[in-house]
């Protein structure tokens, strides 16, 4: 495996993504928890940072617990520091380099540039160069304006690149990292999703040996695929727990619950939608609601747990970038970023926890899942909030408007997949709003309520761009709802982005 070492880059995962892109394992560690090395450890990537190697305040490590030990390159920042460590000059860049270029020198001699052409663009972000490398430096690659883009260390396995590999912009980018993690570190390419499985089933045995663990899921990807895992390596001492909160979609527990069973599960399925909607009762606030819907969960999770004799472990299927300590803009001193899948179960309930994921990216739990053969409708399923329709029902809640909610959403997801647009949307659903409006059905008037649907695509929820999704088809969308949902007369469609919109709208 490889240790990649964060000093806080924008860029830090997708050299992780590119790496496992390779099929070789990789950790992302911050700079201010150092790992130690073990024997599986077969290189070091510095990443690059925010911070100047100048500034007094800038990240900084011991280099040489690498150095001389283990192949070792610097990417940017990695590679200032690297230089600056052993007297080199760096100095800040007259213009800022952003952007392309490309390598008009390179040193096909070294491994690390090993059929790398002459001319290939690469992706520069930096406001330092470096201006002087100390001895024993040798510069393997150089582009118009940067003559130091890339260095070698005479007699060490340790390089510098001032260009960003990672970016998909370096158009040979994944052909440099290859060369440096297969032909400089040696490591073989065979971190699969299929090795991943059998090794993750094999830990979690010796892991659990014959404990019960509980889990609760939701019908999403992640704690499927957990659970799944989980399973092979304990079967029936898996217990799973699936909670009807009453903010499901229409016939979603039923249907999860049966392709759960259909798995092989042993899943037991609450129905606790009165608990939630007492609970929730003239609540209005957003925040509130939220955790008056956290905190019955957590009710009645417990409830059902301790139904369970003698159970050790809490199952969880938290994944990568959830637990990656971060590091970026808040410096040195950054306090260590930690969330949990269901918020303040583990804490609550005093067990030990077991999360088979967490050195997953969502893309690599799919590809494991379907390694394990899971429901191509289970993988492929949007992202759905833990407080479900509690949120897109704006102000209060009860249970006819979570009727009018979840038909109206029915037909628009139904909607989506019968057009075959289901797979191209990121996320889709609908809002009730806390707004009435005048129609005209027949002869009579009418004062009903209104819905907006909102569907957006997305990387990973932080951004997102509200799809263009066909006018035809919002059309026959718009009609099939107020034709069939009775207390609907009026569909909006939301053409806002995030930012500055946010894609639920409490
Ligand atoms: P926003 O609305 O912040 O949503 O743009 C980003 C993503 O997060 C989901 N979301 C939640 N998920 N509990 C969850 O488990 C929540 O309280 C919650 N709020 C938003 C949202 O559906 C979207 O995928």
């Amino acid at each position: 495996k490889i240790y990649i070492i964060d000093f806080g880059s924008q860029y830090t995962q997708l050299i992780a993504r590119r790496v496992r892109e390779l099929n070789v394992y990789c950790e992302i560690h911050p700079f201010n928890h150092l790992p130690v090395l073990d024997e599986e450890v077969k290189g070091v990537i510095l990443s690059g940072s925010p911070h100047s190697v100048l500034d007094t305040e800038s990240p900084y490590i011991d280099l040489y617990k690498y150095r001389g030990k283990l192949p070792l390159l610097g990417i940017c920042y990695g590679a200032q520091l690297t230089a600056f460590e052993s007297k080199g000059k760096v100095a800040p860049s007259e213009i800022r380099e952003y952007g392309r270029a490309n390598l008009s020198f390179i040193d096909q001699s070294c491994p690390l540039l090993e059929n790398i052409k002459e001319g290939s663009q690469v992706w520069m972000s930096h406001g330092d160069t470096i201006t002087d490398l100390p001895e024993k430096f040798k510069v393997i690659g150089s582009t118009e304006s940067v003559q130091v883009a890339a260095y070698h260390i005479e007699g060490e396995q340790t390089f510098g690149l001032q260009f960003h590999p990672e970016v998909t912009h370096s158009t040979d980018g994944k052909e440099v990292l290859q060369n440096f993690v297969v032909k400089i570190c040696g490591c073989s390419q065979s971190w699969t999703p299929d090795t991943f499985v059998d090794s993750t089933v094999k830990a979690l045995k010796e892991q659990l040996g014959n404990d019960k663990v509980v889990m609760a899921l939701s019908g999403g990807v992640d704690s499927s695929v957990a659970a799944i895992l989980v399973h092979k390596a304990i079967g029936e001492n898996l217990y799973c727990i699936f909670v009807d909160n009453g903010l499901l979609r229409k016939n979603e527990f039923e249907s999860v619950l049966e392709s759960y069973k259909h798995m092989g599960l042993n899943i037991k399925g609450v129905d606790a939608k009165d608990k939630f909607y007492d609970a929730l009762r003239d609540v209005t606030d957003p925040e509130q609601k939220r955790k008056a819907i956290g905190r019955v969960f957590i009710e009645v999770f417990d409830e059902e747990a301790h139904k369970i004799k003698d159970v050790k472990w809490l199952g969880q299927g938290t994944i990568y970038p959830d637990i990656i300590e971060s590091v970026s803009v808040k410096g040195p001193s950054a306090t260590i970023k930690s969330h949990h899948n269901v918020g303040g179960l583990p804490d609550y309930m005093h067990l030990k926890v077991v999360e088979p994921l967490n050195t997953l990216f969502k893309d690599e739990v799919r590809r494991v899942g379907t390694s394990l053969q899971i429901d191509a409708a289970i993988l492929g399923r949007h992202p759905f909030p833990g407080p479900g329709l509690g949120i897109r029902i704006l102000g209060d809640i009860n249970p006819e408007k979570v009727r009018i909610l979840q038909e109206v959403d029915y037909i628009f997801i139904q909607g989506l997949k019968d057009h075959g647009l289901y797979d191209q949307v990121w996320q889709a659903g609908a809002i009730l709003l806390p707004v009435q409006s005048v129609g005209v059905m027949g002869d009579e008037r009418t004062y009903e309520n209104v819905v907006s649907l909102r569907a957006v695509t997305s990387l990973d929820g932080m951004t997102a761009d509200w799809c263009h999704l066909p006018y035809e088809f919002l059309a026959k969308i718009s009609n099939d709802i107020i034709n069939k949902v009775k207390g609907v007369n009026r569909v909006v469609y939301d053409i806002s982005s995030k930012p500055p919109a946010t894609i639920e709208w409490e």
